[in-house]
């Protein structure tokens, strides 16, 4: 049984076909439209979403399948407990121990978003929710974001990158941005891991201290070095954009000082924030961003409302790409969760 959670574990042709799966499917929407009949999907959210949510829903009740939508422990289920062993006196009612296989009685397939608590990398690198899910599932799972990546957002990425360029040897650009919050690494370790693995020059322009995880860097270093591609990490905020040819716009929170929200200082905002100025530098280039956006914090309105903006051709390959992945998942999976489930118990 194989998941879908971290880019790490597919290769490049094996996410490009999964892709070519979504193209063909944004071509012929009514096409397998029976592939999930006699199947449930519980796709559960311990933090908010509206894309991942609505497009996952949407993905599966086309393809014929029941989608269940669930918000663990806000008032909509019972709060969730990830760690083994601990005395459960405080607000979780129930262990993933026993959620997450009895899911897996009723349902074909689980989802998970699940952020990072923001007080300790080390605790949030180790995804307790997400690790659990995956130790406990009789059925495939799919991460929908978890604290060190959103394979999902990466691959309707780099289907909009292929819809308008050919990525082998083009240049993408990763811009940090300003924001209120010390916000996840996911989307920023995804887009750079995804772009590097697709062949593409990478630049990261970010402040000091804004550094990504050492691991994802470790393979997006490998990822250039196989395929002879560029890795550019610079503090340039403006010169960065010289020639290239998608900017992905994104704020994350700080490793030196996890937890803690970015400078609002207002020079330092103007510097960061994506502006037309800075978009002028590429050659030509596409701006992308996973939305939400703040505008004129992370970008300005002058950029996201004109035609260098595919933000909303990405957020609709949201729907696509969830469509593939799901394909991808369960269309060799038994129909009922019982026949897994006895599986399990053998
Ligand atoms: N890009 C993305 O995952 O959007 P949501 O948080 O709205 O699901």
């Amino acid at each position: 049984m194989r998941h879908f959670t971290h880019l790490k574990d597919f290769t490049i042709d094996e996410l490009d076909k999964i892709i070519d799966e979504a193209v063909r499917l944004k071509k012929a929407p009514a096409s397998k439209r029976s592939s999930l009949t006699g199947r449930s999907l519980a796709f559960c959210f311990m933090n908010p979403s509206l894309r991942t949510q609505v497009s996952f829903s949407v993905a599966t009740a086309s393809l014929g399948g029941h989608p269940v939508t669930l918000s663990l422990g806000s008032g909509g289920t019972w709060g969730m407990e990830s760690v083994e062993g601990t005395v459960m006196d405080g607000a979780a009612a129930e262990h993933l121990k026993e959620a997450v296989p009895v899911l897996g009685r009723m349902c074909q397939g689980l989802g998970l978003r699940s952020f990072p608590a923001g007080k300790s990398w080390a605790e949030d690198k180790a995804e307790p929710a997400l690790a659990a899910f995956i130790k406990y599932s009789t059925v495939p799972v799919i991460n929908m974001e978890s604290a060190s990546g959103h394979p999902c957002q990466a691959l309707a990425d780099l289907m909009t990158i292929r819809e308008r360029m050919k990525p082998k040897g083009r240049n993408f650009l990763l811009s940090w941005a300003p924001h209120i919050k010390a916000l996840p690494m996911a989307v920023p370790n995804s887009a750079v891991e995804i772009a590097s693995m697709a062949g593409m020059n990478v630049t990261i322009a970010r402040p000091e201290g804004y550094d990504l995880d050492a691991e994802v860097m470790a393979r997006v270093k490998k990822n250039c070095a196989a395929n002879g591609t560029k890795l550019t990490i610079t503090d340039d905020a403006a010169g960065a954009f010289e020639g290239q040819h998608v900017v992905y716009g994104k704020s994350w929170g700080s490793l030196a000082e996890y937890g803690k929200p970015p400078s609002a200082d207002p020079l330092f905002r103007k510097k960061w924030t994506i502006s037309s100025a800075k978009m002028k530098k590429t050659a030509n280039g596409i701006f992308m961003h996973c939305l939400p956006v703040r505008r004129n914090l992370v970008v300005d309105d002058s950029v996201l409302d004109s035609p260098m903006s595919v933000v909303i051709d990405e957020a609709e390959n949201r729907l696509h790409t969830a469509k593939a992945v799901l394909l991808h998942l369960l269309a060799s999976q038994p129909k009922r969760a019982t026949a897994a489930a006895r599986r399990h118990r053998k």
